[in-house]
């Protein structure tokens, strides 16, 4: 198996990991769009990332960068809420970002997570991704090619809405499937491995002491160890990038953090 190129980044605070992820997703975007006209982005989840959203909206330097009119924005997992409710990964990005932006120069392709079934909007949103992947050849051996995906980490290790144990960690073929998530007896709509998998960039945004202990299994643990769904992630040519705050990277061997750094 090809080694994955990883690169480790710890940033002091959360304010400094959030203003260097905004300006690495503005250099991506604007490679993108020069080599292939868009820029396609899967967002991540939950609460650490809203501050980055924000300030991709708020900051006028990053703002001015960021080529919005070419940016499609999509979701790497949503839950089976509809679009106005707390808990909805849409409203989040949202409140944080879009409504802060003007609607014509947006294009944010969001899971219809109000459908019945989460099945359902799983289905719809792998067809949605076919019909914008597939006419513009962005997609390799089966699957789309995302400029970059955004990833967080939950406490027990899981990434997007791959939590441990649960029957999405095994697909192979569909890009899209509804997981029953038993700890929160609820279902989630996520993208599988194979398409995070084939991401031209992964960035792993993670902050917070109570990601520190997994951290520090995953980034020091045997390569090629599964023990928790985030170590599925190896893109097959791509880029995986951790970036981090002291806080969550408190228990990484620090060789290991520099060591990876060029
Ligand atoms: C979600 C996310 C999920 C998230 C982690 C971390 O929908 O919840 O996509 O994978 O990234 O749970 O969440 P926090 O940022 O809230 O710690």
């Amino acid at each position: 198996m090809t080694p994955t190129a990883q690169q480790v980044d710890v940033f002091p605070q959360p304010e400094a990991l959030t203003l260097a992820a905004a300006e690495r997703l503005a250099l991506l975007a604007n490679n993108a769009v020069e080599d292939h006209g868009v820029f396609t982005v899967a967002l991540s989840g939950g609460s650490t990332p809203k501050a980055l959203y924000k300030l991709m909206a708020t900051d006028d330097a990053i703002r001015g960068e960021i080529p919005w009119p070419k940016v499609h924005f999509f979701f790497g997992d949503e839950r089976h809420v509809p679009p106005d409710h707390d808990d909805s990964n849409f409203r989040m990005a949202s409140d944080a970002m879009f409504r802060r932006l003007s609607a014509n120069e947006l294009h944010v392709h969001r899971v219809l997570s109000e459908l019945a079934s989460a099945t359902e909007a799983a289905e719809q949103y792998e067809s949605d991704l076919r019909e914008f992947f597939e006419p513009r050849a962005l997609v390799i051996e089966g699957f789309p090619r995302f400029d970059l995906i955004l990833l967080g980490m939950g406490p027990d290790g899981h990434t997007a809405s791959l939590f441990p144990n649960s029957l999405a960690l095994l697909e192979t073929t569909r890009w899209v499937v509804a997981n029953w998530v038993e700890k929160f007896k609820t279902d989630r709509v996520t993208m599988t491995f194979p398409v995070l998998n084939s991401a031209a960039e992964i960035i792993f945004f993670v902050a917070g002491a109570e990601k520190a202990a997994v951290l520090a299994q995953v980034l020091d643990g045997t390569p090629g160890e599964t023990r928790y769904p985030i170590q599925g992630i190896r893109p097959r040519n791509g880029i995986k990038r951790w970036m981090l705050d002291a806080s969550a990277a408190a228990g990484i061997g620090t060789i290991r953090a520099e060591s990876d750094r060029p």
